[in-house]
């Protein structure tokens, strides 16, 4: 059985949405051999079952009850250990990752009890050799004794091209201001909120992310991994 222990060493990566923490995070997963906590991923989900079941936003006990039994499997397969994820059967790989979904995420995730039923299920998470977890509250509440915190920032402007690009890639029509002003409401949205709001933990390494390319991010991160003996 895989040893879960809170002697597991946790990287956290923490931060706003388009700060470059999905990708920078699988490769320093993938590059220390570590497993991976996409806790985005997590919130999207119940967001996406919360629309295939017809429940609404307001409706919280609805929305922890679908937060407690999520039927999800992450898949890992392919010559590039692709990630493929499916929910109830279906597989929502790309579906999960759209603007929309996004959005519906946001509000999942700032009901309380949709938070409290998703800690255990992330925490799961934690086993050997290490985990690398991305989030927006994985360093202040879901793992506070973490080895290494980081958290991401970058310019609005410069996280709402990055998406742009992204979103441009996979064939989704979007408008960069229509990005911009998206990605400010959510901002607020995760700042705001009155549970775990996205911020720093104290004990954060912060790392403002404007203008670098996602190479000298990881550096950045390997850097710290290393002065930490985490790799
Ligand atoms: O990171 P990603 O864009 O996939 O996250 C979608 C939404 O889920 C975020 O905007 C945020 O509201 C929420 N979230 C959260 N806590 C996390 C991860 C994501 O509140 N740890």
């Amino acid at each position: 059985m895989k040893q879960r222990h809170p002697s597991v060493p946790v990287i956290t990566v923490d931060g706003p949405s388009g700060s470059g923490k999905g990708t920078v995070c699988r490769l320093l997963a993938r590059s220390v051999g570590w497993n991976l906590l996409d806790s985005g991923a997590l919130y999207r989900l119940v967001g996406l079952a919360a629309r295939n079941h017809g429940v609404d936003m307001d409706n919280h006990p609805a929305l922890e009850v679908l937060a407690g039994h999520l039927d999800v499997q992450f898949q890992t397969g392919g010559d590039e250990g692709d990630l493929r994820i499916v929910l109830e059967g279906e597989d929502v790989t790309q579906s999960v990752r759209t603007e929309e979904v996004g959005a519906l995420a946001s509000r999942v995730a700032a009901v309380g009890a949709v938070r409290d039923a998703l800690l255990a299920r992330q925490r799961a998470f934690r086993v050997l050799p290490g985990l690398v977890a991305d989030g927006r509250d994985m360093g202040t509440v879901v793992f506070p004794d973490a080895e290494l915190k980081v958290f991401l920032t970058a310019s609005a402007e410069e996280r709402a091209a990055r998406r742009y690009r992204q979103l441009i890639a996979t064939g989704d029509a979007v408008s960069l201001p229509r990005l911009v002003s998206d990605i400010e409401a959510r901002d607020r949205r995760d700042t705001e909120r009155a549970v775990a709001p996205l911020r720093p933990a104290a004990d954060a390494v912060e790392l403002d992310t404007t203008g670098m390319g996602i190479t000298e991010v990881f550096d950045h991160l390997m850097r710290f991994a290393r002065e930490r003996g985490l790799a």
